[in-house]
C-alpha cells in the first residue's frame, strides 16, 4: 500500500449503485484507506453523508460534479453517475489534461480501447497488464455478463464454451432507484384496485382478474420510468434498439464477455440470447444454454464452477434446492452467486442448461468497482 492517503473523488454516490458501493465501502474499511471526496450533480454545496465524517466530525459539503478543476485535483475518480453523466465530464476532463484514474459504472466507456472492463476475480491479469502499460480507464462490466462470469467462470475461463445463450430475468433495480419505486407503486396500485374483493373469499376471481387488468393498461397507472406496466407483466425488451433486431442489452454479452476474458478472434465464445426485465426487486437471473467444448460430466462441470472462485455456489439439480436457492429473493444482497439447474439437454452430450442469479448491485456494479479501486491504491 502507497504511504499517502490518496484523495478519490466519489460520484453518484446516492443512486442505486452507489448506494450499495458506499455500504460496501463501510462494511470493508474502504474508507480508512481513501480521503474521499463526494460530489453531486444536484446539490452542491449541500451536506456531505454523514457517514464520511470522522466520529462526531463534521462530514463537509459536496461539491459541483460537473466542476473540472475541483475534479482535476484528484488522481482517482469514481463514478456511478451514469452514462449522460460519463459522456458530458469525461472527455473535458481528460481534454483539460487530467491523467487520474477513472473507475465507472456506467457503459459508455467499456469497449474503448483505452478501457478495461473490471472483474478482477476473472481478469485480474486482464487488470494488471492495463494497469502497467499505462491504462487509466477501468469500467464495471454489464451486470448480467459479470453474473455469469461469477457464477460460471470455471467453465469460460477453461476456454470450455463454445457458444451460449442467455435468456435473462432482469429486476425493476437494474434501471435504477426510480425505476424500484415505481414498480413498487404500480404493484400498490394494482392492489388497492380490488383490496375489497381480494378480501371476500366467495369473490369471483374473474372480476378480480378483469380489475386488474384494468388498472396495468389505465392511463393513471404511471409506467414513466419503464415505459409500459411492468407490475404482474414483463418487458421482453431492455436498452436501446440496434436497429437489427437486437437490443443493446443483448449485443453486450457476446462483445462484453468476449472483451472481460480477453478473447483473440480465434478462441472468441459465441454469446447472444434474449434479456427481459420481470418485476423482481434486486437480482438477475439468467437461463443458459451452452454448448462445450468437450463431453464433461456434471459432477466434473459443478466441480469446475464450484472451484473457480469462491462466490460461485453450485446448487444441487433438485425442485426443493432451487427453490431454496436459486431465485432473486435467495441471492439479493449476498455476494455469492448460486449456479444450479445444470443437465444435460436432449440435443447431445455437449449442451448443457445453468440458471443463474445474481444480485447485479454487487458482483454486477458496485463490487468490482470497490475492488478496483483497492487494486489502484495497492490495497488488494
Ligand atoms: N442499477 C444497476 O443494476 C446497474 C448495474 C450496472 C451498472 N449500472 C450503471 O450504473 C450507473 C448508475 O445507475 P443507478 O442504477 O445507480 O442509477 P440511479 O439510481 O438512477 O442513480 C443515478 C443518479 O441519479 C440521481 N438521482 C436523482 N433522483 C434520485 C433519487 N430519488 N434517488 C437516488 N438518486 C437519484 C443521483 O445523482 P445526484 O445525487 O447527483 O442527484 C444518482 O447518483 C448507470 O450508468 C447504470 O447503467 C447500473
Amino acid at each position: 500500500m502507497h504511504n499517502e492517503i490518496p484523495s478519490v473523488g466519489l460520484v453518484g454516490w446516492r443512486g442505486m449503485v452507489g448506494s450499495v458501493l458506499m455500504q460496501r465501502m463501510q462494511d470493508e474499511g474502504d474508507f480508512g484507506r481513501i480521503n474521499p471526496v463526494f460530489f453531486s450533480t444536484s446539490n452542491a454545496g449541500g451536506p456531505a453523508p454523514a457517514f464520511a465524517a470522522a466520529a462526531g466530525g463534521d462530514p463537509g459539503t459536496l461539491q459541483d460534479a460537473y466542476d473540472l478543476q475541483a475534479l482535476g485535483k484528484l488522481g482517482i475518480i469514481v463514478t456511478a453517475q451514469g452514462g449522460d453523466y460519463t459522456s458530458a465530464v469525461y472527455p473535458k476532463l481528460r481534454s483539460a489534461g487530467w491523467d487520474g484514474l477513472w473507475i465507472d459504472a456506467a457503459s459508455t466507456l467499456r469497449m474503448k480501447d483505452d478501457a478495461i472492463i473490471v472483474l478482477d476475480p476473472v481478469n485480474r491479469n486482464v487488470i494488471d497488464a492495463g494497469l502497467d502499460r499505462g491504462i487509466r480507464n477501468f469500467v464495471g462490466g454489464n451486470c448480467t455478463v459479470s453474473c455469469m462470469l461469477i457464477g460460471l467462470g470455471g467453465l469460460f475461463r477453461n476456454g470450455l464454451v463454445e457458444w451460449g445463450t442467455s435468456m435473462t430475468y432482469q429486476a425493476a433495480s437494474g434501471g435504477g432507484a426510480r425505476h424500484m419505486r415505481e414498480l413498487l407503486n404500480q404493484f400498490g396500485a394494482l392492489h388497492s384496485a380490488v383490496s375489497a374483493p381480494l378480501q371476500d373469499p366467495a369473490s369471483a376471481i374473474l372480476e378480480i382478474d378483469r380489475a386488474v387488468l384494468a388498472a396495468q393498461r389505465s392511463p393513471d397507472l404511471d409506467s414513466s420510468q419503464f415505459g409500459a406496466p411492468l407490475a404482474g407483466s414483463l418487458l421482453p425488451w431492455i436498452d436501446a434498439d440496434l436497429g437489427n433486431g437486437q437490443s443493446k442489452e443483448e449485443w453486450k454479452n457476446g462483445a462484453e464477455t468476449n472483451k472481460i476474458l480477453g478473447t483473440t478472434d480465434a478462441n472468441r465464445i459465441l454469446m447472444d440470447g434474449l434479456c427481459v426485465r420481470v418485476g423482481t426487486m434486486r437480482s438477475h437471473s439468467q437461463a443458459l444454454t451452452l454448448k462445450l467444448r468437450e463431453d464433461l460430466s456434471v459432477p466434473e462441470i459443478e466441480s469446475l464452477l464450484a472451484n473457480d472462485n469462491k462466490w460461485a455456489t453450485v446448487v444441487p439439480n433438485t425442485k426443493a434446492a432451487s427453490l431454496e436457492g436459486l431465485t432473486p429473493v435467495a441471492a439479493s444482497g449476498s455476494l455469492e452467486i448460486p449456479v444450479g439447474r445444470i443437465r444435460k439437454l436432449e440435443m447431445g452430450p455437449e449442451y448443457i442448461s445453468a440458471f443463474t442469479v445474481g444480485d447485479q448491485l454487487l458482483w454486477g456494479a458496485a463490487e468490482p468497482l470497490r475492488r478496483m479501486l483497492n487494486i489502484a491504491i495497492g490495497a488488494l
